[in-house]
């Protein structure tokens, strides 16, 4: 049984396996969160793979105060009074990264954009501190199923996969943290939670952009709530090589070739290939390469969330 009452020795042990790199299940006063390393892309991977997760969607950055959420994203006046107001507690803030932020691209899946939240659950704390790292973490749930509320849903759903989940009792909120992006002149709600519009309004004394049609009435594909990074270079998939100029990113045995090519994982562990794959996708375009040639992953696994992200690039990059 990985679950375990939360007490000073057990969370101790608990942010101990979490800056290692394992995952740890966690209340928080929303919902459980399933955590790892923010700052580690292999940690980040095995959310994803433990979730059972379709598509690499970023994922919320817990910190202990807003000092440290200031290390990773900018904060500009009216953040601030935003977290004044709503930290800790059920909010989470879209900021821009800051430069040289060292948070996982798979967390933020590549995005210049990172979502901040300040949990106010003692043990949520407690864990952050004794890990000493950012927390990245969904919901404690299977992918598609309903958010965790207890440390028993949590056990039910990743029970198996999981080695520590930590009991606070039932979560207070029971529903998931408000997301507002904060990234424009408008501030814009992204997912509608526990802290109301009005209560954000009234803090910026401004309006406050609403969630829109579409996308409140898909709060099981949080992915597509949001727009993920797209490569400017043209995406070709099942390359089995790169064509003149292309660059190119590999898997397994596939061939090294051209002036820029990455393997995703020379062993084919797609857990690597996750990890890697925001920051090679990243650094490919970077060259200025016109195209991105993609040997064929796996569709199993990760594979599953490696190419559905490889697809929608592919898509945009088209011209769509
Ligand atoms: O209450 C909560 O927020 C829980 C607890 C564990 O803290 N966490 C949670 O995380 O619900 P998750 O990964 O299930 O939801 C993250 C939400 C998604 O809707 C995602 O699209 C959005 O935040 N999000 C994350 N980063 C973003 C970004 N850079 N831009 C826009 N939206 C972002
Ligand atoms: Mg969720």
């Amino acid at each position: 049984m990985p679950v375990y009452p939360a007490t000073p020795e057990t969370i101790a042990e608990a942010g101990r396996f979490l800056a290692q790199g394992g995952p740890v299940a966690f209340p928080t006063e929303t919902v459980y969160g399933l955590g790892a390393d923010a700052t580690n892309d292999l940690a980040v991977a095995a959310i994803f793979s433990a979730k059972g997760r379709p598509t690499f969607n970023p994922l919320i950055v817990h910190v202990p105060a807003l000092a440290l959420a200031e290390k990773y994203g900018v904060f500009d006046d009216r953040a601030r009074r935003l977290a004044a107001a709503f930290w800790p507690g059920p909010f989470t803030m879209v900021v821009r990264k800051t430069e040289g932020c060292t948070i996982s691209d798979l967390a933020t899946a590549g995005l210049d954009t990172i979502a901040l939240r300040v949990p106010a659950h003692p043990i949520a704390h407690a864990l952050m501190m004794a890990a000493r790292k950012p927390i990245a973490a969904p919901s404690a749930n299977r992918s598609g199923h309903v958010s965790p509320t207890t440390a028993g849903h949590v056990d039910a759903d990743l029970g198996h996969v999981l080695h520590m989940i930590l009991d606070g009792g039932p979560t207070e909120v029971g529903l998931e943290s408000t997301v507002v992006d904060v990234t424009g002149t408008i501030v814009r709600l992204l997912r509608p939670g526990a802290v109301t519009t009005d209560e954000i309004a009234a803090v910026i004394g401004g309006p406050v952009k609403g969630v829109s049609a579409a996308v409140g009435a898909q709060p099981t594909s949080p992915g597509q709530l949001v727009s993920h990074y797209a490569p400017r270079a043209r995406v070709r998939l099942d390359a089995r090589e790169p064509r003149d100029g292309e660059a190119f990113i590999a898997f397994g045995d596939g061939p090294m070739i051209g002036p820029h090519v990455i393997n995703l994982s020379p062993r084919g562990n797609l857990l690597e290939a996750a990890a890697q794959l925001f920051s090679a996708l990243r650094t490919l375009d970077a060259t200025g390469a016109a195209t991105i040639a993609v040997m064929p992953i796996p569709e199993q696994g990760l594979g599953l969330a490696i190419n559905d992200r490889l697809r929608r690039a592919a898509v945009r990059s088209d011209g769509r």
